[in-house]
Formats: C-alpha cells, structure tokens, sequence
C-alpha cells in the first residue's frame, strides 16, 4: 500500500509519491513532453448519437405531437361534414381512422417523440449531470485536442476545479463528484502502475480559499466534493493540505538549520501565501499548524491574467471601443461574459441564442460591422474556451519575448493579433497590485519576518511576477530557487508518506 500526493490544480494537475528518500513524479500525460503535468481540463464527448433524452422530456413530446394529431382530427371532421359527395366523405373517414389510430398507438409515439428529440438536440442542450454520466471522457492535452477538432462533439469543462466553491444547482456538484472521480481514478491507477503496488491514500492539495463568492461555505463544499470523488475513485484515506504549506514543506527538505520562510505560489487560479516556521528537527511531524505564522490566499490566478489580456489585447480588434449610433459605446459585457469559461449561469447565457441575437442587433447599428463579426464568431461556435486558451499561450510566450503575433484563424482567416510585453504588462498591473497586497497582508499577519522566499507556481515563471514580488520584498531576503509546478506536490508527497 503506497500514500501519493496529489496537486488538483485549476489548470494543471501533478502526482508524486515520495518513498522517503526520494520524490517520484508519476507520469500522467504521454502527449506532454513534461509528462509529470496533466491539463486539468477535461472534454465529455459522445462518438455516435447523443443519449436517449430523458422521460419526462419524451412524455411532453409525445403530448404536444398528441395535440397536433388532435387538431388534424377536428379539422378532418369539420371537412368530413363539409363535404357532399360520399366518395369524399369516405377518404376524410378513413383519414379520422388512421389519425386516431395513430393518437393512441404510444410505441409510435414514443418513437417519433425521441426522433424529434433527437434531432433538434445538440450537446450544448445536455445537463451537466447527463453528460458526466452518459458521454466519454478524455484528459489531458489528448482531450483538449480532442476538443479543438472536434467541439461539436462534446463540452469542454476548462479548470473543474474553479467551480467547486461556486453555487451549484440541480444535479451539479454530484456531477462534478462523478467528473472529478473519473481524473482521480485515472491518476490512481497511473501510481498503482508506476509504483507496482496499490495506492489507497491521498494527500490533496487545497487552496486556502477556493474560487467562488460563498467564503467559508464555498469552501466546505469544494472539500466535500473532492473528498466524495476521491472515495469513489477508490481512495480510503484523503487528507487536504493547504497548497502554500505543502510547498513549504518541500522547501523544508533543504533547509539545514530552522529559518522563518514566506512562500507565494501563484497558480492558474489562486494566489495562496504563508508564512511558516521551518525546521529540520521537526519535517517528521505530521500536524505542523503552530509552525504556521500566516496563511492567506485569493481568487487570483493565471486565468484571470489571460482574460484580462483579453480584454485588454484582444478585444479591441473584435469591437470593443465602437460606437453605437446613439453615440454610447458598445456594451462592454460583451467581453466580459465572452471569458466568463469559469461562470456556467454566466457563458450559457452567453451562448445563448438571445445574445447572439443582441449582437447582431447591434452590428446593424455601428460603423464596423466586421470587427463585432469576430465577437459573434466566439458566440456562434462557442469559441471561449479556445481564445482563453490562445491568451493564455500568448502571456506565456511573452516571458521569453517582447511582442508575439497570435493567430486567430479559426475565428476569421487571416486574423492576426500583435501582442507586446507592454501590453501584457498593462493588462496586469490591477491583478499585480492585489498579489502585492495579498503579499502585504501574510507578511502582517506574521509574528516574525521571513528570512527566506519562495515563490511558484506557474504564474512565478513571468518575469513581471517575479520581478514586482522581489521589488516589494526586502532586496537581501535570499531567494530558494526550486520548480514552479511541482513544488506544491511533492510537499503533498512528504505529507503523504508521514500519514503511512
Ligand atoms: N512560462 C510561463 N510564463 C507565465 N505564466 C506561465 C508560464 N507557464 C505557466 N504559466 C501560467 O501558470 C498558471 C498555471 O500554474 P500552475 O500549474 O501552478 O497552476 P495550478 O496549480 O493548476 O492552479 P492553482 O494552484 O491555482 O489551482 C497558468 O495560468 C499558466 O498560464
Ligand atoms: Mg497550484
């Protein structure tokens, strides 16, 4: 039996198993060539026809063709009365037969019913629960590409785990149970194979606060769910462990004497900070709370990062700043509900209809048309998660270079979009200001200064990142160098093994 850590991340996910000497990184995504990472997104797809429409659903349709029968029999009798000549009068009397033989035959009517369900129904029109419970899944960067060919074909469900804290309705947090099992499951077995033994303990990561506008009550549902997933995808022991902690106690393992540490770890969809008393002596312990001089963490991550370049880079080349004819800009909520990939409520009702609708209207009435034609591509062939996507790489690619030209062809041929550091770098400065004051806050909040830093998660490979934190901190607090991505797990790892 093996203990593992698992980082759960909101745009990547890790695993590693720690034997005491040694942190081994399981592989999880063959397609990567840092295997040790997983995409957190997952894609739901169905390879041949949707599922059977639910029976309530098929009931009302067999009602309504039921009406429509109805009405073509009293319109065949008022015809049958209407008429003299006997010859016609049989043809409406057979014809009231056949109709009211059809009215009553349910098997019929249930096979037209589903066909009419069938037809009209796209993916888009399935609950979340239907499609977690009746579609196939894939993970990774096979997923993600799955999804890029073919989006027709299933939903895209970007970071899971940025709707864990949200308001769920209906079925949904069950669904999200079902979802994340499937991806713990998948990890499970991936140890099990790689550390040919079995795997039944899991220290998951938390953030200290999780995405989501419902505090602490958010964040007791976000545990519950991943507790519920992690028991259905076979695990028997699951313990959390707050994200900045465990990398923490990763920093610890290098440590030679006790030294007083602050640790950032700025993610894809929070920031979380703590500072920690760390020691060689006392890395055995299991619970370290009184070590733990502050803890803080926000909703502020990469994503927001990649759409506020968005709005910022992109969205004045889909029509942002035009003016309608009565002079008022164009509503910028368009942009906005545009990113909104980790809002449900909020991107259906961008995909919508009614909304595409709306933007048409509104392209009647300003001087170019063409550019809002990009902003009613998005809405049309739900592009969202493809852009946030395509802004994500481009902040990326802009920490190794000045300005990058990013292709947008699938939403117009030939459309290109020329973002520079500059642009990035303005794009960032509200989010910047809130990681500094968050910062700020832990460093407060502690009873005695850090003497060293941490700083990771992906978000600390940016150079602008890296470079505001080191200007706000004292110039000689030393600097621990270490890996942006899988620091947080393998102080999960270390955690894990003390647990066994
Ligand atoms: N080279 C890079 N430059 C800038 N940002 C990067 C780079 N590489 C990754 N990132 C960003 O880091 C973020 C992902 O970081 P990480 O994998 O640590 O997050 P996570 O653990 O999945 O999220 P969280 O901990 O918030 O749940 C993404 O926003 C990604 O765009
Ligand atoms: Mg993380």
């Amino acid at each position: 039996m093996a203990a593992i850590g698992i980082d759960y991340g909101t745009s990547n996910s890790e695993v590693v198993f720690y034997d005491g000497k040694t942190h081994h990184s399981i592989k999880l995504d063959p397609s990567l060539e840092d295997a040790t990472k997983i995409r957190s997104s997952v894609f739901i797809y169905y390879n041949d026809e949707l599922p059977m429409p639910p029976a309530s659903a098929i009931e009302a349709k067999m009602e309504q063709i039921q009406r429509v029968i109805h009405e073509q029999i009293d319109k065949a009798k008022s015809h049958y009365y209407d008429a003299t000549d006997p010859k016609e009068q049989e043809i409406y009397s057979d014809k009231i037969d056949d109709l009211r033989a059809q009215f009553h035959n349910r098997p019929a009517l249930q096979r037209r019913a589903i066909q009419a369900l069938l037809n009209d129904l796209t993916v888009q029109d399935l609950s979340l629960s239907q499609l977690v419970d009746t579609g196939t899944f894939a993970f990774g960067e096979a997923g993600f590409k799955r999804f890029l060919k073919t989006p027709d074909k299933g939903r895209l469900i970007y970071s899971p785990k940025n709707f864990l804290g949200a308001s769920l309705v209906g079925g949904q947090q069950q669904a999200f149970v079902t979802m994340i099992a499937k991806q713990l499951q998948f990890f499970r077995a991936s140890a099990e194979q790689q550390l040919n033994q079995s795997v039944d303990t899991a220290v998951i990561g938390r953030p200290v606060r999780f995405h989501g506008t419902r505090g602490e009550e958010g964040n007791q549902q976000a545990l519950g769910i991943m507790r519920d997933a992690a028991k259905k995808a076979g695990f028997n022991r699951v313990e959390f462990l707050e994200e900045p902690i465990a990398a923490a106690y990763k920093v610890e393992h290098q440590l030679q004497r006790d030294t007083n540490v602050l640790v950032v770890d700025i993610g894809g969809g929070t920031t979380d900070v703590c500072c920690i008393k760390l020691s060689p002596n006392r890395s055995i312990e299991v619970d370290r709370q009184t070590d733990v001089l502050s803890v803080t963490g926000a909703r502020l991550g990469g994503m927001e990062c990649d759409k506020n370049l968005i709005i910022k880079a992109i969205a004045p080349t889909m029509g942002q700043d035009l003016l309608m004819q009565n002079g008022l800009p164009v509503p910028p909520t368009y942009f906005s509900d545009m990113c909104a990939v980790d809002d449900i409520p909020k991107m259906n009702h961008f995909f919508s209809d009614e909304y595409g609708l709306d933007i048409a209207q509104t392209m009647s009435i300003v001087k170019q048309p063409k550019l809002l034609g990009r902003l009613l591509t998005v809405q049309e062939e739900k592009l969202s998660a493809r852009l946030v996507n395509s802004s994500r790489l481009s902040k990326e690619l802009l920490s190794s270079k000045r300005s990058i030209t990013l292709p947008l062809h699938y939403i117009e041929a030939d459309y290109d979009v020329k973002i520079t550091l500059d642009d990035l770098h303005r794009s960032m400065r509200p989010w910047l200001r809130r990681v500094k004051k968050l910062v700020t806050e832990c460093l407060e909040s502690s009873a005695q200064p850090p003497e060293m830093v941490f700083i990771t998660g992906g978000m600390s490979l940016s150079p602008i990142v890296k470079q505001e934190l080191q200007a706000m901190l004292p110039s000689d607090l030393p600097l621990i160098e270490g890996d942006a991505f899988n620091s947080v797990c393998e102080g999960l790892a270390i955690q894990a093994a003390k647990l066994f």
